[in-house]
Protein backbone atom coordinates (compact mmCIF):
# COMPACT_ATOMS: atom_id res chain seq x y z
CA UNK A 1 0.00 0.00 0.00
CA UNK A 2 1.48 3.51 -1.23
CA UNK A 3 1.46 6.25 1.22
CA UNK A 4 0.48 8.46 -1.58
CA UNK A 5 -2.96 10.54 -1.89
CA UNK A 6 -4.35 9.66 -5.33
CA UNK A 7 -7.02 11.99 -6.73
CA UNK A 8 -9.84 9.02 -6.96
CA UNK A 9 -12.24 9.42 -9.29
CA UNK A 10 -14.79 6.83 -9.81
CA UNK A 11 -15.61 5.38 -12.84
CA UNK A 12 -12.26 6.62 -14.06
CA UNK A 13 -11.95 3.18 -15.68
CA UNK A 14 -15.72 3.60 -17.25
CA UNK A 15 -14.89 7.12 -18.47
CA UNK A 16 -12.20 5.71 -20.36
CA UNK A 17 -14.21 3.01 -21.70
CA UNK A 18 -17.02 5.83 -22.29
CA UNK A 19 -14.59 7.86 -24.43
CA UNK A 20 -13.24 4.80 -26.36
CA UNK A 21 -16.94 4.13 -27.73
CA UNK A 22 -17.80 7.95 -28.12
CA UNK A 23 -14.97 7.94 -30.58
CA UNK A 24 -15.97 4.44 -32.10
CA UNK A 25 -19.83 4.78 -32.41
CA UNK A 26 -20.20 8.75 -32.05
CA UNK A 27 -21.72 11.18 -29.68
CA UNK A 28 -25.46 10.34 -30.11
CA UNK A 29 -25.58 6.69 -29.35
CA UNK A 30 -23.57 7.70 -26.21
CA UNK A 31 -24.44 11.02 -25.23
CA UNK A 32 -26.22 10.46 -21.93
CA UNK A 33 -25.99 6.35 -21.17
CA UNK A 34 -24.21 5.54 -18.29
CA UNK A 35 -21.13 2.96 -19.30
CA UNK A 36 -20.22 0.74 -16.34
CA UNK A 37 -17.14 -1.64 -16.57
CA UNK A 38 -17.97 -4.03 -19.38
CA UNK A 39 -16.68 -7.29 -17.70
CA UNK A 40 -19.02 -6.00 -13.84
CA UNK A 41 -20.50 -9.02 -12.31
CA UNK A 42 -22.95 -6.70 -10.53
CA UNK A 43 -24.92 -4.45 -12.18
CA UNK A 44 -27.29 -2.09 -10.20
CA UNK A 45 -30.94 -0.80 -11.44
CA UNK A 46 -29.74 2.49 -13.78
CA UNK A 47 -32.64 5.51 -13.88
CA UNK A 48 -32.83 9.50 -15.18
CA UNK A 49 -34.89 10.72 -12.94
CA UNK A 50 -35.72 9.54 -9.42
CA UNK A 51 -35.26 6.06 -7.58
CA UNK A 52 -36.04 4.20 -4.23
CA UNK A 53 -34.40 2.08 -2.39
CA UNK A 54 -36.26 -0.02 -0.10
CA UNK A 55 -35.60 -3.40 2.16
CA UNK A 56 -39.18 -4.43 0.63
CA UNK A 57 -40.47 -4.64 -2.74
CA UNK A 58 -44.20 -2.92 -1.73
CA UNK A 59 -42.43 -0.07 -0.13
CA UNK A 60 -40.35 0.74 -3.25
CA UNK A 61 -43.22 0.63 -5.72
CA UNK A 62 -45.13 3.04 -3.81
CA UNK A 63 -42.49 5.51 -3.14
CA UNK A 64 -41.39 5.30 -6.97
CA UNK A 65 -45.05 5.51 -8.19
CA UNK A 66 -45.18 8.96 -5.56
CA UNK A 67 -42.09 10.26 -7.19
CA UNK A 68 -43.61 9.64 -10.47
CA UNK A 69 -46.79 11.17 -10.17
CA UNK A 70 -44.76 14.41 -9.06
CA UNK A 71 -44.16 13.85 -5.65
CA UNK A 72 -40.89 14.98 -3.91
CA UNK A 73 -37.96 12.45 -2.26
CA UNK A 74 -39.70 13.48 1.34
CA UNK A 75 -43.35 12.30 -0.21
CA UNK A 76 -41.59 9.27 -1.15
CA UNK A 77 -39.64 9.08 2.25
CA UNK A 78 -43.26 9.03 3.77
CA UNK A 79 -45.07 6.87 1.88
CA UNK A 80 -41.91 4.17 2.34
CA UNK A 81 -41.54 4.68 6.25
CA UNK A 82 -45.30 4.21 6.58
CA UNK A 83 -45.55 1.31 4.17
CA UNK A 84 -42.60 -0.90 5.56
CA UNK A 85 -44.73 -0.29 8.76
CA UNK A 86 -46.83 -2.78 6.90
CA UNK A 87 -44.74 -4.90 5.11
CA UNK A 88 -41.66 -5.32 7.20
CA UNK A 89 -43.34 -5.69 10.65
CA UNK A 90 -39.98 -6.99 11.94
CA UNK A 91 -38.29 -3.70 11.22
CA UNK A 92 -40.28 -0.76 10.43
CA UNK A 93 -43.05 -0.69 12.72
CA UNK A 94 -45.15 2.25 14.40
CA UNK A 95 -43.77 1.66 17.41
CA UNK A 96 -40.20 2.45 16.93
CA UNK A 97 -37.52 5.50 16.02
CA UNK A 98 -34.83 6.41 13.87
CA UNK A 99 -32.68 8.49 12.74
CA UNK A 100 -33.44 10.73 8.48
CA UNK A 101 -30.52 12.67 6.87
CA UNK A 102 -32.53 15.27 4.67
CA UNK A 103 -31.50 17.60 1.64
CA UNK A 104 -33.32 19.99 0.37
CA UNK A 105 -32.03 20.93 -3.07
CA UNK A 106 -33.84 24.36 -3.08
CA UNK A 107 -31.27 26.24 -0.94
CA UNK A 108 -29.28 23.17 -0.68
CA UNK A 109 -29.84 22.65 2.80
CA UNK A 110 -28.29 19.17 4.29
CA UNK A 111 -29.64 18.17 8.00
CA UNK A 112 -30.92 15.42 10.25
CA UNK A 113 -33.83 14.66 11.97
CA UNK A 114 -33.25 12.61 15.02
CA UNK A 115 -36.76 10.49 15.96
CA UNK A 116 -35.00 8.21 17.62
CA UNK A 117 -36.96 6.88 21.01
CA UNK A 118 -36.71 8.12 24.34
CA UNK A 119 -36.68 6.59 27.67
CA UNK A 120 -39.51 7.49 29.69
CA UNK A 121 -39.17 10.17 32.28
CA UNK A 122 -39.54 7.87 35.16
CA UNK A 123 -36.42 5.62 33.75
CA UNK A 124 -33.19 6.15 35.92
CA UNK A 125 -29.63 4.64 36.24
CA UNK A 126 -30.28 1.65 37.71
CA UNK A 127 -33.56 0.58 35.74
CA UNK A 128 -31.84 -2.37 34.02
CA UNK A 129 -29.77 -3.53 37.60
CA UNK A 130 -31.10 -6.83 39.55
CA UNK A 131 -30.93 -6.88 43.36
CA UNK A 132 -27.48 -7.81 42.96
CA UNK A 133 -26.66 -4.61 41.06
CA UNK A 134 -26.18 -7.03 37.50
CA UNK A 135 -27.32 -5.82 34.26
CA UNK A 136 -30.53 -7.97 33.69
CA UNK A 137 -30.57 -8.34 30.06
CA UNK A 138 -34.34 -9.92 30.57
CA UNK A 139 -35.43 -6.64 32.07
CA UNK A 140 -33.82 -4.19 29.10
CA UNK A 141 -34.46 -6.50 26.19
CA UNK A 142 -38.16 -8.89 26.92
CA UNK A 143 -39.84 -6.49 29.44
CA UNK A 144 -41.95 -3.55 28.75
CA UNK A 145 -39.20 -1.87 30.65
CA UNK A 146 -37.25 -2.27 27.59
CA UNK A 147 -39.72 -0.07 25.37
CA UNK A 148 -38.49 3.44 24.81
CA UNK A 149 -41.27 6.20 23.66
CA UNK A 150 -41.36 5.75 19.94
CA UNK A 151 -40.48 8.25 17.42
CA UNK A 152 -41.61 7.59 13.84
CA UNK A 153 -44.75 8.95 13.72
CA UNK A 154 -43.85 12.24 15.19
CA UNK A 155 -40.54 12.09 12.48
CA UNK A 156 -42.54 11.37 9.46
CA UNK A 157 -45.26 13.54 9.90
CA UNK A 158 -43.13 15.98 11.09
CA UNK A 159 -40.99 15.93 7.72
CA UNK A 160 -43.70 15.80 5.86
CA UNK A 161 -45.76 18.62 7.02
CA UNK A 162 -42.35 20.61 6.92
CA UNK A 163 -40.75 19.55 3.49
CA UNK A 164 -42.99 17.10 1.61
CA UNK A 165 -46.04 18.52 -0.72
CA UNK A 166 -48.71 15.08 -0.39
CA UNK A 167 -51.55 15.34 2.33
CA UNK A 168 -51.08 13.24 5.16
CA UNK A 169 -54.17 11.26 3.69
CA UNK A 170 -52.32 10.12 0.59
CA UNK A 171 -48.79 9.63 2.33
CA UNK A 172 -50.64 7.08 4.40
CA UNK A 173 -52.65 5.44 1.63
CA UNK A 174 -50.43 2.92 0.04
CA UNK A 175 -50.34 1.57 3.63
CA UNK A 176 -53.53 1.49 4.84
CA UNK A 177 -54.23 -0.28 1.63
CA UNK A 178 -51.40 -2.94 2.10
CA UNK A 179 -52.79 -3.11 5.84
CA UNK A 180 -56.06 -3.87 4.53
CA UNK A 181 -56.10 -5.34 1.45
CA UNK A 182 -52.57 -7.45 2.75
CA UNK A 183 -50.07 -8.58 0.61
CA UNK A 184 -48.51 -12.09 -0.07
CA UNK A 185 -46.23 -14.02 3.15
CA UNK A 186 -42.69 -14.63 1.19
CA UNK A 187 -40.28 -16.96 1.98
CA UNK A 188 -38.44 -14.46 4.27
CA UNK A 189 -41.28 -13.00 6.21
CA UNK A 190 -42.00 -16.37 6.93
CA UNK A 191 -39.01 -17.31 7.94
CA UNK A 192 -38.43 -14.53 9.96
CA UNK A 193 -41.85 -15.23 11.55
CA UNK A 194 -40.76 -18.83 12.42
CA UNK A 195 -37.72 -17.70 14.59
CA UNK A 196 -39.70 -15.56 16.48
CA UNK A 197 -42.59 -17.54 16.80
CA UNK A 198 -41.36 -19.09 20.20
CA UNK A 199 -41.64 -15.59 21.91
CA UNK A 200 -44.48 -13.70 19.99
CA UNK A 201 -46.37 -16.65 21.01
CA UNK A 202 -46.40 -15.19 24.44
CA UNK A 203 -48.09 -12.25 23.35
CA UNK A 204 -52.13 -12.59 22.59
CA UNK A 205 -52.52 -9.45 19.47
CA UNK A 206 -48.68 -11.10 18.23
CA UNK A 207 -49.96 -14.52 18.60
CA UNK A 208 -53.42 -13.59 16.60
CA UNK A 209 -52.23 -11.26 13.89
CA UNK A 210 -48.50 -13.23 13.11
CA UNK A 211 -49.30 -16.67 13.73
CA UNK A 212 -52.12 -19.00 13.04
CA UNK A 213 -53.80 -21.00 15.85
CA UNK A 214 -51.42 -23.98 15.11
CA UNK A 215 -48.75 -21.53 16.79
CA UNK A 216 -47.29 -21.53 13.07
CA UNK A 217 -46.28 -18.69 10.59
CA UNK A 218 -48.92 -17.83 8.13
CA UNK A 219 -48.02 -20.11 4.61
CA UNK A 220 -45.94 -18.52 2.18
CA UNK A 221 -48.28 -16.97 -0.24
CA UNK A 222 -51.00 -16.34 1.68
CA UNK A 223 -52.04 -12.77 2.17
CA UNK A 224 -51.05 -11.13 4.95
CA UNK A 225 -53.91 -8.23 6.41
CA UNK A 226 -53.07 -6.31 9.37
CA UNK A 227 -57.58 -4.47 9.90
CA UNK A 228 -56.12 -3.35 13.33
CA UNK A 229 -52.63 -1.75 11.95
CA UNK A 230 -55.31 -0.66 9.15
CA UNK A 231 -57.25 1.22 11.22
CA UNK A 232 -54.38 2.97 13.95
CA UNK A 233 -52.98 4.09 10.08
CA UNK A 234 -56.36 5.53 9.62
CA UNK A 235 -56.40 7.29 12.40
CA UNK A 236 -53.01 8.94 12.14
CA UNK A 237 -54.08 9.79 8.61
CA UNK A 238 -57.41 12.00 10.03
CA UNK A 239 -55.80 13.25 13.23
CA UNK A 240 -51.93 13.13 12.64
CA UNK A 241 -49.31 12.29 15.16
CA UNK A 242 -51.74 13.43 18.38
CA UNK A 243 -53.76 9.84 17.19
CA UNK A 244 -50.61 8.25 18.39
CA UNK A 245 -49.01 10.43 20.95
CA UNK A 246 -52.49 11.58 22.97
CA UNK A 247 -55.33 9.92 21.32
CA UNK A 248 -56.51 6.26 21.47
CA UNK A 249 -53.12 4.72 20.55
CA UNK A 250 -51.56 6.37 23.26
CA UNK A 251 -54.37 5.51 26.03
CA UNK A 252 -53.76 1.82 24.84
CA UNK A 253 -50.20 2.10 25.04
CA UNK A 254 -50.33 3.70 28.15
CA UNK A 255 -52.71 1.15 29.80
CA UNK A 256 -50.72 -1.78 28.33
CA UNK A 257 -47.58 0.12 30.48
CA UNK A 258 -49.99 0.16 33.37
CA UNK A 259 -50.89 -3.86 33.32
CA UNK A 260 -47.44 -4.85 32.97
CA UNK A 261 -45.34 -3.17 34.76
CA UNK A 262 -43.72 -0.90 31.90
CA UNK A 263 -42.98 2.94 32.80
CA UNK A 264 -44.41 5.13 29.58
CA UNK A 265 -46.75 7.39 30.39
CA UNK A 266 -49.68 9.88 28.41
CA UNK A 267 -47.10 13.12 29.31
CA UNK A 268 -43.85 11.04 28.00
CA UNK A 269 -46.47 10.21 24.92
CA UNK A 270 -47.72 14.05 24.77
CA UNK A 271 -44.19 15.11 25.34
CA UNK A 272 -42.50 13.72 22.49
CA UNK A 273 -40.70 15.50 19.72
CA UNK A 274 -38.32 14.96 16.66
CA UNK A 275 -35.85 17.33 16.78
CA UNK A 276 -33.71 18.42 13.59
CA UNK A 277 -30.46 18.82 14.15
CA UNK A 278 -27.03 19.42 12.29
CA UNK A 279 -25.36 16.70 10.45
CA UNK A 280 -22.09 15.71 11.12
CA UNK A 281 -19.90 16.56 7.86
CA UNK A 282 -16.25 15.75 6.72
CA UNK A 283 -14.21 15.59 3.76
CA UNK A 284 -12.97 12.30 1.87
CA UNK A 285 -10.87 12.87 -1.30
CA UNK A 286 -12.41 16.08 -2.41
CA UNK A 287 -16.37 14.58 -0.88
CA UNK A 288 -18.49 15.89 1.26
CA UNK A 289 -20.07 13.57 3.33
CA UNK A 290 -23.03 14.20 6.02
CA UNK A 291 -24.35 11.84 8.28
CA UNK A 292 -26.28 11.26 11.32
CA UNK A 293 -25.29 13.16 14.77
CA UNK A 294 -25.41 12.45 18.45
CA UNK A 295 -27.23 10.42 19.62
CA UNK A 296 -26.34 8.26 16.76
CA UNK A 297 -22.76 6.82 16.99
CA UNK A 298 -22.92 6.57 13.55
CA UNK A 299 -21.62 9.87 11.53
CA UNK A 300 -19.00 10.43 14.22
CA UNK A 301 -17.56 7.14 13.64
CA UNK A 302 -17.68 7.19 9.77
CA UNK A 303 -16.15 10.84 9.53
CA UNK A 304 -13.49 9.61 11.99
CA UNK A 305 -12.54 6.26 10.22
CA UNK A 306 -12.79 7.94 7.09
CA UNK A 307 -10.17 10.95 8.21
CA UNK A 308 -7.85 8.07 9.76
CA UNK A 309 -7.85 6.41 6.09
CA UNK A 310 -7.00 9.11 3.81
CA UNK A 311 -3.43 9.88 4.38
CA UNK A 312 -3.36 6.26 2.93
CA UNK A 313 -3.93 4.91 -0.94
CA UNK A 314 -6.25 2.93 -1.05
CA UNK A 315 -6.06 1.70 -5.01
CA UNK A 316 -8.42 -0.17 -6.75
CA UNK A 317 -5.90 -2.98 -7.38
CA UNK A 318 -5.30 -3.64 -3.74
CA UNK A 319 -9.14 -3.83 -2.78
CA UNK A 320 -9.95 -6.62 -0.59
CA UNK A 321 -5.94 -7.16 0.10
CA UNK A 322 -5.15 -8.35 3.93
CA UNK A 323 -3.05 -5.07 3.88
CA UNK A 324 -6.47 -2.89 3.29
CA UNK A 325 -8.34 -4.97 5.73
CA UNK A 326 -5.61 -4.63 8.43
CA UNK A 327 -5.45 -0.86 7.44
CA UNK A 328 -9.74 -0.94 7.99
CA UNK A 329 -9.70 -3.16 10.82
CA UNK A 330 -7.16 -0.56 12.68
CA UNK A 331 -8.99 2.17 12.20
CA UNK A 332 -12.27 0.77 12.98
CA UNK A 333 -11.66 -0.43 16.24
CA UNK A 334 -10.03 2.67 17.42
CA UNK A 335 -13.51 4.64 16.31
CA UNK A 336 -14.99 2.05 18.60
CA UNK A 337 -12.96 2.58 21.64
CA UNK A 338 -13.93 6.18 21.18
CA UNK A 339 -17.58 5.26 21.38
CA UNK A 340 -17.68 3.46 24.44
CA UNK A 341 -16.45 5.88 26.56
CA UNK A 342 -17.76 9.38 24.40
CA UNK A 343 -20.86 8.96 22.88
CA UNK A 344 -24.05 10.05 24.10
CA UNK A 345 -27.67 11.72 23.49
CA UNK A 346 -26.19 15.39 23.77
CA UNK A 347 -29.04 16.77 25.13
CA UNK A 348 -27.90 15.38 28.44
CA UNK A 349 -24.45 15.35 28.26
CA UNK A 350 -21.36 16.47 26.55
CA UNK A 351 -20.60 14.29 22.94
CA UNK A 352 -17.48 16.15 21.92
CA UNK A 353 -17.99 16.13 18.90
CA UNK A 354 -15.15 18.45 17.36
CA UNK A 355 -12.66 16.71 19.62
CA UNK A 356 -12.99 13.19 18.20
CA UNK A 357 -13.06 15.01 14.55
CA UNK A 358 -9.92 17.25 15.10
CA UNK A 359 -7.63 16.02 12.36
CA UNK A 360 -4.83 16.27 15.39
CA UNK A 361 -6.57 13.59 17.39
CA UNK A 362 -7.12 11.48 14.62
CA UNK A 363 -3.25 11.37 13.10
CA UNK A 364 -2.12 10.86 16.61
CA UNK A 365 -5.21 8.18 17.48
CA UNK A 366 -2.87 6.23 14.27
CA UNK A 367 0.24 7.14 14.56
CA UNK A 368 1.09 3.72 16.51
CA UNK A 369 -0.84 1.99 13.54
CA UNK A 370 1.79 -1.06 12.37
CA UNK A 371 1.15 -1.53 8.81
CA UNK A 372 2.59 -5.28 9.87
CA UNK A 373 0.77 -6.07 13.25
CA UNK A 374 -2.53 -5.73 14.90
CA UNK A 375 -2.33 -3.35 17.74
CA UNK A 376 -4.35 -5.36 20.86
CA UNK A 377 -7.75 -3.84 21.86
CA UNK A 378 -6.37 -4.16 25.58
CA UNK A 379 -3.59 -1.65 24.19
CA UNK A 380 -6.36 1.17 22.50
CA UNK A 381 -8.03 3.19 25.66
CA UNK A 382 -10.46 5.60 24.17
CA UNK A 383 -8.36 8.35 23.01
CA UNK A 384 -7.69 11.84 25.51
CA UNK A 385 -10.34 13.88 24.24
CA UNK A 386 -10.67 17.43 25.43
CA UNK A 387 -14.46 17.43 26.60
CA UNK A 388 -16.14 20.84 26.84
CA UNK A 389 -17.38 21.31 30.43
CA UNK A 390 -20.39 23.06 31.38
CA UNK A 391 -22.83 21.54 29.00
CA UNK A 392 -24.60 19.29 30.43
CA UNK A 393 -34.25 -5.31 13.45
CA UNK A 394 -33.90 -1.75 11.57
CA UNK A 395 -34.09 -1.18 7.92
CA UNK A 396 -32.40 1.57 5.87
CA UNK A 397 -34.33 2.68 2.75
CA UNK A 398 -32.74 5.83 0.59
CA UNK A 399 -34.85 7.77 -1.90
CA UNK A 400 -33.71 10.93 -4.52
CA UNK A 401 -35.77 12.90 -6.80
CA UNK A 402 -35.62 14.90 -10.14
CA UNK A 403 -35.13 17.81 -8.73
CA UNK A 404 -31.96 16.92 -6.68
CA UNK A 405 -33.83 16.19 -3.32
CA UNK A 406 -32.85 13.13 -1.19
CA UNK A 407 -33.71 11.10 2.36
CA UNK A 408 -31.34 8.88 3.72
CA UNK A 409 -33.43 7.29 6.28
CA UNK A 410 -32.89 4.17 8.89
CA UNK A 411 -35.14 3.15 11.32
CA UNK A 412 -35.82 0.05 14.17
CA UNK A 413 -37.55 -1.64 16.98
CA UNK A 414 -33.94 -2.65 17.53
CA UNK A 415 -34.72 -6.63 17.81
CA UNK A 416 -36.05 -8.24 14.80
CA UNK A 417 -40.11 -7.96 16.20
CA UNK A 418 -38.84 -5.37 18.83
CA UNK A 419 -40.19 -6.59 22.03
CA UNK A 420 -42.36 -9.19 20.55
CA UNK A 421 -45.18 -7.71 22.40
CA UNK A 422 -47.70 -5.12 20.33
CA UNK A 423 -50.19 -2.59 21.36
CA UNK A 424 -53.48 -4.22 22.56
CA UNK A 425 -55.46 -3.77 20.13
CA UNK A 426 -53.89 -1.31 17.16
CA UNK A 427 -51.79 -3.85 15.08
CA UNK A 428 -48.51 -1.89 16.78
CA UNK A 429 -45.70 -3.94 17.90
CA UNK A 430 -43.05 -1.98 20.03
CA UNK A 431 -39.78 -1.73 20.21
CA UNK A 432 -37.02 -3.33 23.13
CA UNK A 433 -34.52 0.03 21.98
CA UNK A 434 -34.06 0.58 26.23
CA UNK A 435 -31.28 -1.83 25.55
CA UNK A 436 -29.18 0.11 23.26
CA UNK A 437 -28.55 2.53 26.80
CA UNK A 438 -25.76 0.55 28.77
CA UNK A 439 -27.46 -1.15 31.72
CA UNK A 440 -24.67 -0.66 33.57
CA UNK A 441 -21.30 0.75 32.21
CA UNK A 442 -18.54 -1.79 31.09
CA UNK A 443 -21.50 -4.49 30.42
CA UNK A 444 -21.90 -5.00 26.48
CA UNK A 445 -25.40 -4.92 25.40
CA UNK A 446 -26.85 -7.16 22.54
CA UNK A 447 -24.21 -6.19 19.77
CA UNK A 448 -21.75 -6.77 21.81
CA UNK A 449 -20.94 -2.72 22.50
CA UNK A 450 -19.77 -1.11 25.66
CA UNK A 451 -20.94 2.15 26.76
CA UNK A 452 -19.88 4.21 29.50
CA UNK A 453 -21.94 6.59 31.65
CA UNK A 454 -22.66 9.22 28.92
CA UNK A 455 -24.65 6.44 27.62
CA UNK A 456 -26.51 5.66 31.17
CA UNK A 457 -30.08 5.40 31.43
CA UNK A 458 -31.90 8.67 32.29
CA UNK A 459 -35.23 10.00 32.14
CA UNK A 460 -36.20 11.62 28.68
CA UNK A 461 -33.21 10.91 27.42
CA UNK A 462 -31.96 8.93 23.52
CA UNK A 463 -30.10 5.86 23.78
CA UNK A 464 -27.06 5.62 21.59
CA UNK A 465 -27.39 4.45 18.29
CA UNK A 466 -25.35 3.19 15.47
CA UNK A 467 -27.42 4.16 12.75
CA UNK A 468 -25.59 6.05 10.06
CA UNK A 469 -28.10 7.33 7.24
CA UNK A 470 -25.45 8.90 5.21
CA UNK A 471 -25.69 11.50 2.02
CA UNK A 472 -22.34 12.04 0.15
CA UNK A 473 -21.85 14.93 -2.01
CA UNK A 474 -19.52 15.59 -5.10
CA UNK A 475 -17.11 18.42 -5.24
CA UNK A 476 -19.48 20.44 -8.05
CA UNK A 477 -22.40 19.82 -5.00
CA UNK A 478 -24.62 17.23 -6.75
CA UNK A 479 -26.07 14.43 -4.56
CA UNK A 480 -23.42 11.73 -5.22
CA UNK A 481 -24.25 8.92 -3.09
CA UNK A 482 -27.41 8.15 -0.67
CA UNK A 483 -26.91 5.30 1.58
CA UNK A 484 -27.28 3.43 4.95
CA UNK A 485 -27.76 -0.05 6.54
CA UNK A 486 -29.40 -1.88 9.54
CA UNK A 487 -27.17 -4.72 11.46
CA UNK A 488 -26.57 -3.31 15.42
CA UNK A 489 -22.94 -2.32 15.93
CA UNK A 490 -21.72 -3.16 12.05
CA UNK A 491 -24.46 -0.28 10.53
CA UNK A 492 -21.03 1.89 10.78
CA UNK A 493 -18.57 -0.11 9.07
CA UNK A 494 -20.68 -1.59 6.60
CA UNK A 495 -21.92 1.81 5.83
CA UNK A 496 -17.86 3.39 5.30
CA UNK A 497 -17.41 -0.06 3.22
CA UNK A 498 -20.06 1.00 0.67
CA UNK A 499 -18.21 4.81 0.46
CA UNK A 500 -15.10 3.51 0.26
CA UNK A 501 -15.17 0.75 -2.63
CA UNK A 502 -17.52 3.51 -4.56
CA UNK A 503 -14.91 6.17 -3.88
CA UNK A 504 -11.50 4.69 -3.25
CA UNK A 505 -11.93 1.20 -5.58
CA UNK A 506 -14.08 2.71 -7.91
CA UNK A 507 -16.76 -0.12 -8.02
CA UNK A 508 -19.99 0.28 -9.75
CA UNK A 509 -22.93 0.67 -6.51
CA UNK A 510 -23.84 -2.99 -7.19
CA UNK A 511 -20.05 -4.23 -6.80
CA UNK A 512 -19.60 -2.13 -3.94
CA UNK A 513 -22.68 -3.47 -2.27
CA UNK A 514 -21.77 -7.32 -2.96
CA UNK A 515 -18.05 -7.39 -2.25
CA UNK A 516 -17.47 -9.24 0.91
CA UNK A 517 -17.38 -6.84 4.21
CA UNK A 518 -15.69 -7.10 7.75
CA UNK A 519 -15.85 -5.45 11.13
CA UNK A 520 -14.37 -4.63 14.03
CA UNK A 521 -15.59 -3.10 17.06
CA UNK A 522 -12.33 -2.96 19.35
CA UNK A 523 -14.22 -5.39 21.76
CA UNK A 524 -14.50 -8.42 20.61
CA UNK A 525 -10.96 -8.22 19.80
CA UNK A 526 -11.49 -9.80 16.57
CA UNK A 527 -11.56 -9.19 12.56
CA UNK A 528 -15.83 -10.41 12.24
CA UNK A 529 -15.38 -11.67 8.01
CA UNK A 530 -18.20 -12.67 5.86
CA UNK A 531 -17.90 -15.50 3.30
CA UNK A 532 -15.79 -13.98 -0.14
CA UNK A 533 -12.59 -13.26 1.84
CA UNK A 534 -10.35 -15.65 0.68
CA UNK A 535 -8.36 -18.37 3.23
CA UNK A 536 -4.92 -16.61 2.06
CA UNK A 537 -5.99 -13.20 3.11
CA UNK A 538 -7.25 -14.70 6.39
CA UNK A 539 -4.07 -16.19 6.94
CA UNK A 540 -1.99 -12.98 6.02
CA UNK A 541 -4.83 -11.26 8.60
CA UNK A 542 -3.93 -13.99 11.42
CA UNK A 543 -0.13 -13.37 10.40
CA UNK A 544 -0.68 -9.70 11.70
CA UNK A 545 -1.56 -10.98 15.32
CA UNK A 546 -5.51 -10.42 14.34
CA UNK A 547 -8.36 -12.84 15.76
CA UNK A 548 -10.37 -13.57 12.50
CA UNK A 549 -14.10 -14.92 12.39
CA UNK A 550 -16.26 -15.87 9.54
CA UNK A 551 -19.84 -14.95 10.49
CA UNK A 552 -23.12 -14.24 8.86
CA UNK A 553 -23.51 -11.75 6.48
CA UNK A 554 -24.17 -8.20 7.69
CA UNK A 555 -26.37 -5.02 6.94
CA UNK A 556 -28.48 -4.79 4.39
CA UNK A 557 -27.90 -1.21 2.46
CA UNK A 558 -30.01 0.06 -0.02
CA UNK A 559 -27.91 2.25 -1.49
CA UNK A 560 -27.95 5.20 -4.75
CA UNK A 561 -25.42 6.72 -6.46
CA UNK A 562 -24.81 9.03 -8.98
CA UNK A 563 -23.22 8.40 -12.07
CA UNK A 564 -20.97 10.60 -13.91
CA UNK A 565 -23.73 10.90 -16.68
CA UNK A 566 -26.38 12.15 -13.85
CA UNK A 567 -27.90 9.52 -13.98
CA UNK A 568 -29.14 7.26 -10.81
CA UNK A 569 -27.42 3.97 -10.47
CA UNK A 570 -29.10 2.22 -7.07
CA UNK A 571 -28.78 -1.29 -6.04
CA UNK A 572 -30.71 -2.95 -2.89
CA UNK A 573 -28.54 -5.08 -1.21
CA UNK A 574 -28.10 -8.99 -2.12
CA UNK A 575 -27.79 -10.03 1.34
CA UNK A 576 -31.84 -10.15 2.59
CA UNK A 577 -33.97 -10.86 0.19
CA UNK A 578 -37.61 -8.93 -0.76
CA UNK A 579 -35.72 -5.51 -1.24
CA UNK A 580 -36.38 -3.69 -4.73
CA UNK A 581 -34.86 -0.71 -6.08
CA UNK A 582 -36.66 1.05 -8.59
CA UNK A 583 -36.21 4.29 -10.70
CA UNK A 584 -38.02 5.76 -13.68
O1 LIG B 1 -29.81 1.88 17.13
C1 LIG B 1 -29.06 0.91 17.05
O2 LIG B 1 -27.87 1.01 16.89
C2 LIG B 1 -29.67 -0.48 17.11
N1 LIG B 1 -30.89 -0.45 17.85
C3 LIG B 1 -29.86 -1.00 15.73
C4 LIG B 1 -30.38 -2.41 15.70
C5 LIG B 1 -30.20 -3.09 14.41
O3 LIG B 1 -29.62 -2.57 13.50
C6 LIG B 1 -30.72 -4.47 14.32
N2 LIG B 1 -30.84 -4.88 12.94
N3 LIG B 1 -30.28 -5.50 12.22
Amino acid sequence: MKMSCLPTLPFAKSARLSALLMATFGGSLMADVPIFEQNARHHPVLARSGMVSTQEAHATRAAREVLEAGGNAIDAAVVAGFALAVTLPRAGPLGGGGFMVVHLAEGSRTFAVDYRERAPAAAHRDLFLNEAGEADANKSRWSSLAVGVPGNVAGFLHVLENYGTLSRADALAPAIQLAEEGFPVTPDFHASLLFSAPRLVRDPDARRIFLQDTGQPPPIGSIFRQPELAKSLRMIATDGASAFYEGPIAHALVEYMQATDGLITLEDLATYEPIERDTVTGTYRGYRVHSMPPPSSGGVHLVQILKKLEPFDLSPEEAGSAAVLHLLSEAMKRAYADRSEYLGDPDFVDVPVASLLNPAYLAARMADFDPARATPAENILPGDVAVQEGGDNTTHFSVVDAAGNAVSNTYSINFSYGVHRMIPGTGILLNNTMDDFAAKPGVPNAYGLIGGDRNAVAGGKRMLSSMTPTIVFDAEDNVFLVTGSPGGSRIITTTLQILLNVIDFRMNIAAATSAPRIHHQWLPDEIRIEEGISPDTRRLLEQKGHRVRQQPAMGSTQSILRTEQGWWSGVSDPRRPDALTEGY
